[in-house]
């Protein structure tokens, strides 16, 4: 079975996804990681990141990102598990996730690991792109200034204001990528605890089994 959860930055996706993920055993898989990883590595090697997107996706191609069974982050051999939270990353990681030549290969490398069973994927088109026959689709969502203050509890460094700022931003170049799927359960996480969402996701997957019997 494969649980897709989209939606913003700081609607709260990777930790329901990962809690979600424990809960039921399955892998659990950060597309957003890949992209990250992908803009460090582009980052390290002094690449143009706005206009060359094939060479970028020749980038994405040589070098597969990794995920270990801790969930650490690896790409070109380097462990780059922390580097890909910091803010440089957050704000040129939409820039190299435009390209469609990169997407064509993240979406490749994604499907390949969502086809190995179990998962739950978290990004902002796997309900509509990477995994359309995914059995549960989510899309969480949450105003704007509790997005913002999340992300401030994960990077301490820098002024609420200019996360919302940066996350304005982010929204404006991921737009396209963040429609919710037609038949995708649109949950709103503003006034929820995390074991709140999980627990209305997996009250979501027993409904549709019981109803598939
Ligand atoms: O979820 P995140 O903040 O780690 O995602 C980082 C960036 O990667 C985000 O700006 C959009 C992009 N992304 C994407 O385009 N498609 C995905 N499936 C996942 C992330």
């Amino acid at each position: 079975m494969i649980v897709a959860i989209d939606g913003p930055a700081g609607a709260g996706k990777s930790t329901v996804a990962r809690r979600l993920a424990e809960r039921l055993g399955f892998r659990y898989l950060d597309t957003g990681a890949m992209y990250r990883a992908l803009t460090w590595l582009a980052m390290r090697e002094g690449l143009p990141l706005g206009d060359d997107g094939i060479r970028l996706g020749e980038l994405a191609r040589d070098n597969p990102v990794v995920f270990d069974a801790a969930g650490r982050v690896f790409i070109a051999g380097s462990d780059i598990t922390a580097n890909i939270r910091q803010a440089r990353i957050d704000q040129m990681v939409p820039v190299v996730a435009r390209h469609h030549e990169v997407r064509e290969v993240m979406r490749e490398r994604q499907r390949e690991l969502a086809a190995q069973g179990n998962a739950v994927i978290e990004g902002r088109d796997i309900g509509t792109v990477v995994a359309p026959g995914a059995e549960i689709k989510v899309y969480l969502q949450a105003d704007p200034a509790i997005r913002a203050r999340r992300r401030q509890s994960e990077r301490p460094d820098i002024g609420v204001d200019a996360l919302a700022t940066d996350l304005r931003a982010r929204d404006e170049s991921d737009r396209v990528r963040m429609q919710p799927a037609e038949d995708a359960e649109l949950i709103d996480t503003t006034d929820l605890e995390v074991d709140d969402v999980v627990g209305r996701i997996e009250e979501l997957i027993r409904s549709r089994s019981l109803a598939a019997q």
